[in-house]
């Protein structure tokens, strides 16, 4: 896809620059947030420099998968859509609304890290809900809890003003939408979320746990808390507090449990977290 840059882009860029600092990008749905991060990560890493990007859009994840946040540093122009060297926070679902805290924590950790690795481009990519109450408290929280060094608005008209008012010490980009957004309906976006499992699973194998080796949590949010797990579940896979993998639960036994997943070596896995994604189609 060509990226056709925006008015105020150019000038966006040389701020940047000068900057060097952590940015959140804060949009509705199809403002063009992601095609702005990729146009950033491209500029810097055009020119040799560093750009880490946070991807904290657990339902259009653009550089890792449904259900987790992730982050990528880049050196030199790639395509976001495809698999890289990727560090997950499983969130277990896709539907932002209900995984606020979490996803707060997720995208927490991973600029603290960033920012203990020496990276300072980081570019947070968020989920387009900014709507009513719910996209106020998670937007508004998530900018108190990262301080960000700029925010870049992207705005039709003036549907960030109830999250931009309460935001102070902060400096805010303001850009109209590109001339060339487009937009995806919900079918689309179901289609994307399951290609990108698709891909992931592709050379999946089995993997069975011993359940005295690992901890197993219940991510969920949609369930009842006695209800059963359900196969075809999306798990995280974690070393330590790390989320190394997700996988598809495949049963859940009193001894084991055995997942399809990518991952190759057991070694160290200390849990596995299911969530609410269901992908049984999937087996
Ligand atoms: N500057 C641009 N040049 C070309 N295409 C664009 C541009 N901005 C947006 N688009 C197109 O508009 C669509 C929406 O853009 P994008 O995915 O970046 O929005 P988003 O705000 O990240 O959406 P979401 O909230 O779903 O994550 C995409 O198909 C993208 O290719
Ligand atoms: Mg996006």
């Amino acid at each position: 896809m060509k990226i056709l840059p925006g008015a105020g882009w150019a000038g966006l860029i040389r701020v940047l620059y000068a900057e060097q600092g952590t940015v959140l990008l804060l949009g509705a749905t199809d403002s063009g947030k992601t095609t702005l991060a990729r146009y950033i990560v491209d500029h810097f890493a055009a020119r040799g420099l560093i750009a880490t990007l946070i991807d904290s859009d657990i339902g259009q994840s653009s550089i890792g998968l449904p259900g987790t946040i992730a982050m990528r540093t880049f050196q030199k122009p790639e395509e976001l859509g495809t698999f890289g060297p990727v560090t997950m926070f499983f969130i277990g679902g896709t539907n932002p609304a209900l995984y606020i805290q979490r996803i707060i924590e997720g995208t927490r950790t991973m600029v603290r890290s960033a920012k203990r690795r020496g990276l300072k481009m980081i570019i947070v990519d968020t989920s387009g809900l900014v709507q009513g109450e719910v996209g106020k408290a998670l937007k508004i929280e998530k900018i108190l809890a990262l301080q960000p060094s700029r925010i870049i608005a992207l705005q039709r008209g003036r549907e960030l003003e109830h999250i931009l008012s309460h935001i102070e010490g902060i400096s805010v980009s303001c850009l109209h939408l590109a001339d060339n957004c487009t937009s995806r309906n919900r079918t689309a976006r179901r289609r994307y979320r399951e290609a990108r499992f698709r891909e992931y699973l592709g050379n999946a194998g089995e993997m069975v746990f011993l359940r005295g080796d690992v901890e197993l949590l219940d991510g969920r949010r949609l369930a009842r808390p006695d209800e059963q797990f359900k196969r075809g579940s999306v798990a995280g896979i974690y070393r330590g507090k790390a989320t190394c993998a997700l996988g598809l639960l495949l049963s859940c036994q009193d001894d084991w449990i055995t997942i399809k997943t990518p991952l190759r070596s057991k070694n160290g896995i200390t849990r596995i977290m299911v969530g609410d994604i269901d992908l049984s189609f999937l087996l």
